[in-house]
């Protein structure tokens, strides 16, 4: 790259992108399906930030109402503004970016969007610096419910620092929810050099094992898969520089919990959806290859267990069963069949999958 990456970034979101229809690749502006609800907050964020939304997917949990929530490379602000909307009066927002054009959208719609939502000064605020630096922002250590972040990691250089950090400021039993770009091969380093590429999230993105080890030695130990996408590229140009590497979008969930174990294991215990969250009257899913209906056990592994268990849907949940007696490896239970499986049923970029989201069943 003629600058470092850093300059390269900055520019490139900065001045060269105006708005999100100037993006040569669908790698950072991915469509996805989401409730009339979410829809209808999406409609009512500021044009001029919406239009500068260079998400790779949804980032909106759900359960989040009082939440302290952290936006890593928060952009214009749209997610910001919409978790900010769901937090509430009691929930607080925190979004940071490096370049300076796109916080300066975000604070000029700031006031905009508390006075559309009722909210005050307080509940969101934006600050202007690098998410390398996050632990010099003045922000508590162990004091997030819920990390959020959207097509920026893929960005970072340094990406086990923003792991490791996120896992320092997230309470136990919190979460880093995130959606980003990944490959499914290493991305050789004369593409990692092309700004184009890299500006667009694609030769920056993390192939997508390297990433699962560096989660796991970050503190995460069981990274959940919530969606995957693959990326369509219609430019002839970026498609023949990248070729045969594929890309997908995926939204992890990453939880802060101690005693999650590397793998997943049957301690016979059974998790039931009591139907009590408002957004989801039927049934709610932790991942892609969870869907718990309202008033139905279900057998969990002792890691499904713990996050339903210690984090903030334990009040959705009734739970059965105890740590007794190990009964072996809990079957499909881990996201990796399911990735692999993606990977090798397709075999061109944009194969036809790209117009819905892929669902492989799990446990
Ligand atoms: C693809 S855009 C996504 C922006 C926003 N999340 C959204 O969905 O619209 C990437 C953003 O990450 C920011 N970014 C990239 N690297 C960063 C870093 N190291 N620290 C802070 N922000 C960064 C860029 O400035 C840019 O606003």
């Amino acid at each position: 790259m003629s600058n470092n990456i850093e300059d390269s970034v900055k520019n490139y979101y900065g001045k060269v992108l105006k708005t999100n229809r100037d993006l040569k690749t669908s790698a950072c502006s991915i469509d996805l399906t989401t409730s009339k609800k979410i829809k209808s907050l999406i409609n009512s964020i500021h044009p001029e930030v919406n239009e500068k939304f260079y998400g790779c997917g949804l980032i909106i949990p759900e359960a989040i109402e009082g939440s302290h929530i952290l936006d890593l490379g928060s952009g214009s602000g749209r997610d910001s503004f919409i978790l900010a909307s769901l937090a509430g009066k009691k929930g607080r927002v925190v979004g940071i970016d490096m370049t300076k054009e796109q916080i300066e959208v975000a604070q000029k719609h700031k006031k905009y969007h508390e006075e559309l939502f009722g909210l005050e000064d307080k509940n969101l605020k934006f600050v202007h610096g690098k998410i390398e630096n996050i632990l010099d922002a003045s922000l508590q250590l162990n004091s997030f419910d819920l990390i959020v972040s959207n097509c920026v990691i893929n960005l970072v250089p340094n990406k086990e620092k923003v792991l490791q950090d996120a896992f320092k400021l997230l309470k136990v039993g919190g979460e880093f929810y995130f959606s980003d770009i990944y490959s499914d091969r290493r991305v050789p380093e004369h593409l990692i050099n092309n700004e184009l590429l890299y500006g667009e999230c694609l030769s920056g993105a993390l192939y997508w094992n390297d990433f699962s080890n560096l989660a796991k030695s970050s503190g995460f130990k069981d990274p959940r898969i919530v969606s995957v996408k693959p990326i369509t590229i219609s430019n002839k140009e970026v498609k023949k520089l990248i070729d045969p590497i594929k890309f997908y979008s995926i939204t992890y969930r990453l939880f802060k919990i101690q005693d999650l174990e590397a793998d997943c294991e049957d301690y016979g215990q059974a998790v039931c959806y009591k139907g009590n969250l408002e957004e989801s009257p039927h049934s709610i899913d932790l991942d892609q290859g969870h869907t718990f209906p309202k008033g139905k056990f279900k057998e969990v592994c002792g890691n499904t267990y713990l996050m339903l268990n210690q984090s903030r849907m334990r009040k959705y949940f009734e739970f059965a069963g105890s740590w007794d007696t190990h009964h072996g490896t809990f079957p499909n239970c881990n996201p990796k069949p399911i990735i692999n499986k993606l990977f090798t049923d397709n075999d061109s970029q944009g194969n036809g999958l790209e117009e819905s989201e892929s669902s492989i069943p799990c446990c």
